[in-house]
């Protein structure tokens, strides 16, 4: 059974409710089991992260989707801080052949969050593994990719509660890439 995990930081809650979305969608595929994995900030220290528990989860999943916040035009600290912890995988290239995909939430309608979603592209690339976009057409009836993304799943956030943001669009949008990324998991494991 493939396994797809989600890892995201969030520093205020709003990048919990996309990643929760995006679980939801993946485990809305039969024969998929998930994980979602917060990144803490408390596992940094000088600057490294190290938690060789969630790196054993990722070792064991067969698609890992990644999540930050945009903050200043790029993924936060916490998840860079995350991402160079990944670099003894890519030495070995353990995770070669991983499906992979992304998404990111901002304050801004554009924010800025392509470019985010450029940079957890380099990183599967430095990893080898297999990018999902989010495949869906921009600014659909219900909602789903309202803010016209397709390199992933993007939501706006700002100072509202993480209750009432992401809103309803923008987490439908996290659940159908969840979905596709599951299939995809499900289709290359075959
Ligand atoms: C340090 C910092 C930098 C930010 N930079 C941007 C930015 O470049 N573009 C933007 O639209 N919003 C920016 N924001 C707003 C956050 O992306 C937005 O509030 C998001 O919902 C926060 O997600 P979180 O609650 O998961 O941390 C920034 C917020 C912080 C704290």
């Amino acid at each position: 059974m493939p396994t797809v995990s989600v890892i995201y930081f969030s520093g205020s809650g709003h990048t919990t409710k996309l990643a929760e979305a995006v679980q939801k969608g993946a485990a809305s595929v039969a024969g998929v089991k998930t994980n979602l994995i917060a990144i803490n900030g408390d596992d940094i220290a000088k600057g490294r992260y190290s938690n060789e528990a969630v790196f054993a989860q990722l070792d064991a999943s067969d698609a890992i989707i990644f999540g930050t916040p945009t903050y200043m035009g790029g993924p936060s600290a916490q998840f860079k801080a995350f991402a160079d912890a990944t670099g003894g995988r890519w030495f070995g290239q353990q995770w070669r052949s991983k499906i992979a995909s992304g998404f990111s939430v901002s304050s801004s309608p554009a924010g800025d969050k392509f470019s985010t979603l450029q940079y957890l592209h380099t990183l599967a690339m430095q990893h080898s593994m297999i990018w999902v976009g989010l495949g869906e057409m921009p600014m659909q009836p219900n909602g789903v990719n309202r803010l016209g993304s397709f390199a992933g799943a993007t939501a706006q956030a700002g100072q509202e509660s993480p209750d009432v943001a992401p809103n309803t669009a923008d987490k439908l949008t996290g659940e159908v890439l969840g979905k596709r990324v599951a299939e995809a998991a499900l289709r290359w494991n075959k």
